[in-house]
């Protein structure tokens, strides 16, 4: 379904059973920061809601993103674009945003983003989301979702932002935390709720930020639209993909240089494996706590052969280590390539990149006018 066939406010707050989260008091005085819910609660919620789903996919409107700082890797591959894929397949309507705002903090001198933005549509599309099916959008290009972000910064005190534990891990300059990063979580408010989406997938690590969103979702419809709810409150998503470390053990980053693009050649990929750590133990096993190293990879090589790890183990038995690798070279490569090939073609032309890109961003433009048009009704400030 097209983002733009859908009239905005399809998606009602009362299209997902109601949270047991109670509704936040209004402001002033300032309501406690929203109580993170546990993570076996999200958990469980990921669970019903993936039943509701599979009834209804028609009811979803899916929001999300990443940061354009560099080619994707196998950890967003197995972690957050097949399940994209897998949601848009169902039916879903799914918004991917390009989220351009969120690098200019941590880099001097953004001049390779036009270069990432069009890199990171060509990861998208390669592993197959399709554009006429889902609408990729860059924030920093749609006027009127950024504006929501004035009326969303009144609904939320300085206190409860401080709190916020992902904006802390994910500033990463050495210097002082600019205005804007400590803002981050509203601003993800309004990529969410501009287009009322009302499912956000999302890693652990980014609970705390649709927490945000569900509190300024919640506090808006109290303050402005009593008895009529406007926004819907959205629910996180989790994913069931395990998180995959990178080739020397650590978080598989973009920046570490431990972590394998799906960009990455045929040779790239061989000779990051071959240097990947591992350990003494010549019997392969899986065995992700006790072994850490040798378990992703053994989850890896299961991920692209579609077996359970602990039978790729079995399968390596005493061959050791190098045989681990050899495995999972052949396996990683051979599962990429009609990806990479795809990709190449793509890279090879950035017009149709661009033109997929500015067809996104109308869609997007669209349905954020609207929205602020409604809020603008909604706080009396339309004249
Ligand atoms: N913060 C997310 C990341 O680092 C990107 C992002 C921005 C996002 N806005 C969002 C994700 C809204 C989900 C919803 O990857």
């Amino acid at each position: 379904m097209l983002a733009n066939t859908v009239p905005a406010n399809t998606v009602s707050a009362n299209t997902v059973p109601a949270n047991t989260v109670p509704a936040t008091p209004l402001l002033d005085p300032m309501p406690a920061a929203p109580v993170a819910p546990s993570l076996a609660a999200a958990q469980r919620r990921s669970a019903d809601l993936e039943a509701a789903i599979r009834a209804d996919p028609g009811r979803f409107r899916v929001l999300t993103g990443d940061r354009p700082t560099g080619r994707l890797h196998v950890g967003h591959l197995f972690g957050t674009l097949l399940n994209r894929v897998r949601l848009q397949r169902l039916g879903v309507d799914v918004m991917v945003l390009v989220a351009d705002y969120q690098t200019i903090t941590d880099r001097d001198s953004p001049d390779t983003l036009p270069t990432d933005v069009l890199g990171l549509i060509a990861d998208y599309l390669a592993a197959g989301l399709d554009p006429d099916r889902c609408t990729i959008f860059a924030h920093s290009q749609i006027a009127s979702l950024n504006q929501l972000m004035l009326p969303f910064l009144s609904l939320v005190s300085v206190a409860e932002l401080s709190r916020n534990p992902t904006v802390k891990d994910e500033s990463t300059s050495a210097g002082p935390m600019s205005a804007l990063m400590f803002s981050y979580p509203v601003h993800q408010a309004a990529d969410i709720l501009f287009c009322q989406a009302n499912l956000v997938p999302v890693g652990q690590d980014q609970l705390p930020h649709v927490e945000v969103t569900r509190a300024i979702a919640r506090r808006f419809n109290e303050r402005y639209a009593p008895g009529r709810p406007y926004f819907p409150v959205p629910d996180s998503l989790l994913s069931g993909a395990p998180l995959l470390l990178g080739v020397d053990g650590g978080k598989m980053s973009k920046s570490r240089r431990n972590a394998i693009a799906l960009a990455a050649s045929e040779d790239e990929t061989a000779r990051l494996i071959r240097g990947a750590r591992t350990d003494d133990e010549r019997v392969i096993s899986y065995q992700p706590d006790r072994r850490p190293e040798v378990s992703n990879l053994v989850l890896l090589a299961a991920l692209c052969l579609d077996q359970p790890p602990a039978e790729v183990a079995a399968g390596i038995g005493d061959g050791g280590a190098a045989a681990l690798k050899r495995l999972l070279t052949e396996a990683l490569n051979e599962r990429l390539r009609p990806l990479r090939a795809r990709r190449r073609e793509l890279a090879a032309d950035p017009g149709y990149l661009r033109q997929v890109l500015a067809t996104g961003n109308q869609r997007a433009r669209d349905i954020a006018d609207r929205t602020l048009a409604d809020v603008q009704s909604l706080m009396h400030t339309k004249y």
